[in-house]
């Protein structure tokens, strides 16, 4: 079973994936999909678009845990802009890359990106086209929902998905309208699993820590693995070494953005996520209206004491 860190635009950021590696190696993760990275028409891919991408130095210990393997990811409704985009991956060392279909957000969605690519299959075909055209057979893949509004969506799409060899289709298995809301269809996702001649994982409130009891649902026993993003991301929280962690990811922050504002967005982000951990709960307020990262410093000292 293959585990695959999920993409979250503002949290598994490269300096996350770099301070928290040794937690994603820990937990299994074979690799992480990259928050994604638009490609409009006219797009030049310049070094800064593909910052989240490069590798730090080396990693946060000098190089000794290993690497895991990482996936760029786009958005997008523009077959030659993405292509440009992919050459720019390849140029920068990456030989996969993932397309995102499954963002719900009604602004993406209207412009017809992300879930949107539901209301057009020609579009999303001539996409997968040139995405395994780019990378080669096995190298690109799909990152989808049940569908937009119905649950049903993506199987009528599969006889056009099994046409393309992809490395995997990953599932998060809501509709785009269900947003992050409402249970996972577990049966909807089996009906895809089972026609599905391309590798799949399963995404959607999958709890790391229970993983074994998720690997024997009935239905999942065709899935090539997981993909999961939110609830390591809490699991991270209950660490005793959190609050260390979390002081280097502002080290790392600092070094990375301009001035304290951007730094405590991205850190109040992180927490968000923890609030409800023993410390957290009791830290989490107090840090919410930190108003410079001096503050937050002070705070961490604190919350040394209160474990
Ligand atoms: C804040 C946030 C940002 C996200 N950013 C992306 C993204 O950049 N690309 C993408 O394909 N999915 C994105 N997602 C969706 C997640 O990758 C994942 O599909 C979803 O959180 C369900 O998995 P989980 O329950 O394991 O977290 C995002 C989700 C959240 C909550």
């Amino acid at each position: 079973m293959e585990l695959w860190l999920a993409p979250l635009r503002g949290v598994t950021i490269r300096a996350f994936r770099e301070v928290f590696l040794g937690p994603l190696v820990d937990a299994g993760f074979a690799g992480a999909v990259a928050p994604f990275i638009p490609a409009n028409p006219g797009i030049r891919v310049t070094d800064r678009m593909l910052s989240d991408l490069v590798p730090g130095e080396n990693g946060p210990d000098g190089g000794a845990t290993p690497r895991i393997a990482l996936v760029p990811q786009v958005i997008t409704r523009h077959p030659d802009a993405m292509r440009t985009l992919l050459r720019g991956f390849r140029a920068a060392g990456f030989d996969c890359a993932d397309l995102n279909a499954g963002c719900p957000f009604p602004m993406i969605v209207r412009r017809g990106r992300g879930a949107g690519l539901f209301k057009d299959p020609a579009l999303l075909e001539s996409l997968l086209a040139a995405g395994c055209e780019e990378m080669g057979p096995g190298r690109f893949s799909l990152k989808i929902r049940l569908g937009l509004e119905k649950p049903d969506e993506l199987l009528a799409l599969m006889p056009m998905i099994n046409r393309y060899p992809l490395a995997f289709i990953s599932v998060h298995a809501r509709t785009a309208r269900q947003r992050y809301e409402g249970n996972v269809d577990v049966d909807a996702f089996r009906a895809v699993c089972e026609v599905s001649s391309n590798p799949v994982l399963f995404n959607g409130d999958v709890d790391i820590e229970s993983l074994p009891d998720a690997r024997n649902l009935p239905g999942l026993e065709l899935i090539r693995g997981f993909m999961i993003g939110r609830s390591f991301i809490r699991g991270l929280g209950r660490r005793v070494d959190a609050v260390e962690l979390l002081s280097r990811y502002v080290d790392r922050s600092c070094a990375e953005l301009p001035g304290d504002r951007p730094v405590l967005g991205r850190v109040k982000e992180l927490v968000s996520y923890w609030r409800e951990s023993p410390v957290w709960r009791r830290l989490w307020p107090l840090l919410k209206v930190c108003s410079s990262v001096a503050e937050l410093r002070m705070l961490f000292k604190r919350g040394c004491h209160v474990r």
